[in-house]
Protein backbone atom coordinates (compact mmCIF):
# COMPACT_ATOMS: atom_id res chain seq x y z
CA UNK A 1 0.00 0.00 0.00
CA UNK A 2 1.16 3.35 -0.90
CA UNK A 3 2.36 5.38 2.01
CA UNK A 4 -0.26 8.19 2.30
CA UNK A 5 -3.25 5.35 1.84
CA UNK A 6 -1.61 3.73 4.80
CA UNK A 7 -1.84 7.20 6.56
CA UNK A 8 -5.35 7.23 5.82
CA UNK A 9 -5.93 3.67 7.68
CA UNK A 10 -4.34 4.94 10.41
CA UNK A 11 -6.46 7.98 10.90
CA UNK A 12 -9.70 6.58 9.86
CA UNK A 13 -8.48 4.17 12.80
CA UNK A 14 -8.05 6.40 15.19
CA UNK A 15 -11.11 8.55 13.89
CA UNK A 16 -13.21 4.97 14.70
CA UNK A 17 -13.07 4.99 17.95
CA UNK A 18 -10.43 2.42 18.30
CA UNK A 19 -7.99 2.27 20.93
CA UNK A 20 -5.48 5.16 20.60
CA UNK A 21 -2.96 3.45 22.68
CA UNK A 22 -3.49 0.18 20.00
CA UNK A 23 -3.18 2.40 16.65
CA UNK A 24 -0.36 3.84 17.73
CA UNK A 25 1.77 1.04 18.33
CA UNK A 26 1.17 0.64 14.59
CA UNK A 27 1.38 3.69 13.45
CA UNK A 28 4.46 4.74 15.20
CA UNK A 29 7.09 3.02 12.18
CA UNK A 30 5.12 4.47 9.68
CA UNK A 31 4.72 7.39 10.96
CA UNK A 32 8.44 7.88 11.66
CA UNK A 33 9.56 7.78 7.63
CA UNK A 34 6.68 10.13 6.91
CA UNK A 35 6.88 13.76 5.59
CA UNK A 36 4.75 16.69 7.18
CA UNK A 37 3.72 16.59 3.03
CA UNK A 38 2.90 13.21 2.88
CA UNK A 39 0.74 13.75 6.30
CA UNK A 40 -1.43 16.97 5.08
CA UNK A 41 -2.24 14.97 2.08
CA UNK A 42 -3.56 12.27 4.16
CA UNK A 43 -5.81 14.45 6.28
CA UNK A 44 -6.85 15.86 3.00
CA UNK A 45 -7.72 12.41 1.36
CA UNK A 46 -10.41 11.93 4.94
CA UNK A 47 -12.00 15.36 4.06
CA UNK A 48 -12.13 14.29 0.59
CA UNK A 49 -13.88 11.35 1.74
CA UNK A 50 -16.22 13.48 3.49
CA UNK A 51 -15.21 13.41 6.92
CA UNK A 52 -15.71 17.16 8.84
CA UNK A 53 -13.13 19.67 9.50
CA UNK A 54 -14.34 18.91 13.38
CA UNK A 55 -14.06 15.29 13.22
CA UNK A 56 -10.27 15.81 12.20
CA UNK A 57 -9.81 18.28 14.84
CA UNK A 58 -10.08 14.77 17.26
CA UNK A 59 -7.26 13.54 15.34
CA UNK A 60 -4.92 16.36 16.02
CA UNK A 61 -3.72 15.95 19.51
CA UNK A 62 -2.70 12.00 18.58
CA UNK A 63 -0.68 13.47 15.14
CA UNK A 64 0.93 16.08 17.55
CA UNK A 65 1.99 13.28 20.27
CA UNK A 66 3.90 11.17 17.77
CA UNK A 67 5.67 14.12 15.86
CA UNK A 68 7.56 15.55 18.36
CA UNK A 69 9.30 18.48 18.19
CA UNK A 70 10.57 19.50 15.54
CA UNK A 71 10.25 23.51 15.27
CA UNK A 72 14.07 24.43 16.47
CA UNK A 73 15.44 21.80 13.88
CA UNK A 74 13.08 23.82 11.53
CA UNK A 75 14.21 27.64 12.50
CA UNK A 76 17.93 26.83 12.75
CA UNK A 77 17.57 26.28 9.05
CA UNK A 78 16.07 29.27 7.72
CA UNK A 79 17.26 32.10 6.59
CA UNK A 80 17.20 34.95 9.12
CA UNK A 81 13.88 37.01 8.82
CA UNK A 82 11.93 34.40 6.33
CA UNK A 83 8.07 34.88 6.93
CA UNK A 84 7.95 31.29 8.88
CA UNK A 85 10.97 32.22 10.85
CA UNK A 86 9.01 35.55 11.82
CA UNK A 87 5.81 33.55 12.64
CA UNK A 88 7.28 31.12 14.60
CA UNK A 89 8.86 33.93 16.94
CA UNK A 90 5.30 35.35 16.41
CA UNK A 91 4.01 32.11 18.20
CA UNK A 92 6.76 32.17 21.16
CA UNK A 93 5.20 35.31 21.89
CA UNK A 94 1.91 34.57 21.49
CA UNK A 95 2.61 31.16 23.94
CA UNK A 96 3.95 33.72 26.30
CA UNK A 97 0.44 35.94 26.59
CA UNK A 98 -1.40 32.21 26.98
CA UNK A 99 0.72 31.47 29.73
CA UNK A 100 0.16 34.72 31.33
CA UNK A 101 -3.56 34.86 30.75
CA UNK A 102 -3.66 31.29 32.27
CA UNK A 103 -2.25 32.61 35.90
CA UNK A 104 -3.88 35.43 35.78
CA UNK A 105 -7.56 33.94 35.41
CA UNK A 106 -6.16 31.82 38.19
CA UNK A 107 -5.57 35.10 40.46
CA UNK A 108 -8.46 36.85 39.95
CA UNK A 109 -10.51 34.05 40.14
CA UNK A 110 -9.45 34.07 43.78
CA UNK A 111 -10.81 37.78 44.64
CA UNK A 112 -14.02 38.41 46.20
CA UNK A 113 -14.37 41.75 44.70
CA UNK A 114 -12.78 44.44 41.91
CA UNK A 115 -9.76 45.46 43.42
CA UNK A 116 -9.54 48.56 41.44
CA UNK A 117 -6.63 48.95 38.04
CA UNK A 118 -3.89 46.91 40.25
CA UNK A 119 -0.96 45.39 38.36
CA UNK A 120 -3.13 42.23 37.58
CA UNK A 121 -5.67 44.11 36.24
CA UNK A 122 -3.36 46.17 33.59
CA UNK A 123 -1.37 43.51 33.08
CA UNK A 124 -5.06 41.48 31.42
CA UNK A 125 -5.68 44.40 29.82
CA UNK A 126 -2.14 44.27 28.12
CA UNK A 127 -2.34 40.64 27.10
CA UNK A 128 -6.23 41.46 25.81
CA UNK A 129 -4.50 43.63 23.62
CA UNK A 130 -1.93 41.75 22.35
CA UNK A 131 -4.15 38.45 21.37
CA UNK A 132 -6.35 40.97 19.60
CA UNK A 133 -3.21 41.97 17.73
CA UNK A 134 -2.33 38.08 16.54
CA UNK A 135 -5.05 39.14 13.86
CA UNK A 136 -2.28 40.53 11.56
CA UNK A 137 -0.41 37.39 12.18
CA UNK A 138 -3.91 35.08 10.99
CA UNK A 139 -4.33 37.98 8.40
CA UNK A 140 -0.33 36.98 7.22
CA UNK A 141 -1.47 33.35 6.95
CA UNK A 142 -4.42 33.55 5.70
CA UNK A 143 -4.37 35.77 2.94
CA UNK A 144 -0.63 34.49 1.85
CA UNK A 145 0.92 31.44 2.78
CA UNK A 146 -2.67 29.26 2.84
CA UNK A 147 -3.66 30.52 -0.70
CA UNK A 148 -0.17 29.41 -1.88
CA UNK A 149 -0.31 26.29 -0.36
CA UNK A 150 -4.25 25.46 -1.79
CA UNK A 151 -2.73 27.07 -5.51
CA UNK A 152 -0.46 23.69 -4.98
CA UNK A 153 -3.67 21.32 -3.93
CA UNK A 154 -3.04 21.44 -0.23
CA UNK A 155 -6.43 21.79 1.45
CA UNK A 156 -6.90 20.08 4.11
CA UNK A 157 -4.29 21.86 6.84
CA UNK A 158 -5.45 25.47 5.50
CA UNK A 159 -8.48 24.63 6.15
CA UNK A 160 -8.42 23.70 9.85
CA UNK A 161 -6.40 26.23 10.80
CA UNK A 162 -8.73 29.10 9.03
CA UNK A 163 -11.43 27.25 11.05
CA UNK A 164 -10.24 27.80 14.23
CA UNK A 165 -9.21 31.40 12.88
CA UNK A 166 -12.64 31.91 13.00
CA UNK A 167 -13.60 30.35 16.74
CA UNK A 168 -11.29 32.50 18.02
CA UNK A 169 -11.57 35.59 16.55
CA UNK A 170 -14.92 36.72 18.15
CA UNK A 171 -13.36 35.63 21.44
CA UNK A 172 -10.83 37.60 21.37
CA UNK A 173 -12.57 40.52 21.07
CA UNK A 174 -14.95 39.55 23.68
CA UNK A 175 -11.98 39.16 25.96
CA UNK A 176 -10.81 43.08 25.05
CA UNK A 177 -14.14 44.15 25.60
CA UNK A 178 -15.03 42.34 28.91
CA UNK A 179 -11.49 43.45 30.22
CA UNK A 180 -12.22 47.30 29.08
CA UNK A 181 -15.58 47.29 30.51
CA UNK A 182 -14.39 45.85 34.04
CA UNK A 183 -15.27 48.47 36.08
CA UNK A 184 -19.19 48.89 35.03
CA UNK A 185 -20.39 45.21 35.53
CA UNK A 186 -21.10 42.73 38.36
CA UNK A 187 -17.93 41.24 39.28
CA UNK A 188 -19.41 36.97 39.74
CA UNK A 189 -19.98 37.88 36.24
CA UNK A 190 -17.24 39.20 34.80
CA UNK A 191 -15.08 36.31 36.45
CA UNK A 192 -17.69 33.75 34.96
CA UNK A 193 -17.01 35.25 31.45
CA UNK A 194 -13.59 35.45 32.41
CA UNK A 195 -13.02 32.01 32.78
CA UNK A 196 -15.40 30.78 29.91
CA UNK A 197 -12.83 32.79 27.54
CA UNK A 198 -9.61 31.70 29.00
CA UNK A 199 -10.65 28.69 28.91
CA UNK A 200 -11.26 28.40 25.27
CA UNK A 201 -8.35 30.53 24.14
CA UNK A 202 -5.89 29.31 26.03
CA UNK A 203 -5.92 25.64 25.25
CA UNK A 204 -7.16 26.08 21.55
CA UNK A 205 -4.69 28.81 20.70
CA UNK A 206 -2.36 26.79 22.06
CA UNK A 207 -3.50 23.39 19.90
CA UNK A 208 -3.69 26.00 17.06
CA UNK A 209 0.55 27.01 17.34
CA UNK A 210 1.72 23.37 18.09
CA UNK A 211 -0.34 22.38 14.53
CA UNK A 212 1.37 25.29 12.54
CA UNK A 213 4.86 24.58 14.06
CA UNK A 214 4.93 20.90 13.87
CA UNK A 215 2.91 20.18 10.93
CA UNK A 216 1.45 23.27 8.47
CA UNK A 217 4.79 24.95 8.53
CA UNK A 218 6.82 22.30 7.79
CA UNK A 219 5.00 20.96 4.81
CA UNK A 220 4.75 24.70 3.57
CA UNK A 221 8.30 24.06 3.67
CA UNK A 222 8.83 20.99 1.33
CA UNK A 223 5.49 22.14 -0.98
CA UNK A 224 6.91 25.83 -1.56
CA UNK A 225 10.51 24.92 -3.05
CA UNK A 226 11.18 28.18 -4.66
CA UNK A 227 13.36 30.82 -3.26
CA UNK A 228 11.56 33.30 -5.44
CA UNK A 229 8.08 32.57 -4.44
CA UNK A 230 9.45 33.21 -0.91
CA UNK A 231 10.25 36.25 -1.41
CA UNK A 232 7.07 37.52 -3.49
CA UNK A 233 5.46 35.88 -0.43
CA UNK A 234 7.70 37.95 1.92
CA UNK A 235 6.52 41.29 -0.02
CA UNK A 236 2.71 40.37 0.87
CA UNK A 237 3.65 40.14 4.15
CA UNK A 238 4.84 43.24 4.64
CA UNK A 239 1.96 44.86 3.07
CA UNK A 240 -0.35 43.60 5.05
CA UNK A 241 2.00 44.76 8.19
CA UNK A 242 3.11 42.88 11.52
CA UNK A 243 2.30 42.70 15.13
CA UNK A 244 3.46 45.21 17.95
CA UNK A 245 5.09 42.04 19.28
CA UNK A 246 6.92 40.70 16.27
CA UNK A 247 10.67 40.93 16.77
CA UNK A 248 12.46 42.85 14.39
CA UNK A 249 14.00 40.60 11.52
FE1 LIG B 1 -2.93 30.30 12.43
FE1 LIG C 1 0.08 31.07 13.41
Amino acid sequence: MEKTQRLTHILKRLNSGEDPEAVKTDAKELLASVSPDELALAEQNLLDEGLSVEDLHGLCPIHMEMLGEQVSQMQAQLPKGHLVSTLVHEHDAILGFLDLLGQLNQTIQQMPAYPGPTHEFRQLAHVAEHLAETERHHQREEEVLFPELEKRGMYGPPMVMREEHNQLRPRKRQLKELVETVDRQDFATFKRHLAALTGFIVPTLRDHIYKENNILYPAALQVIDDESVWQRLHQECDTIGYCCFTPEA
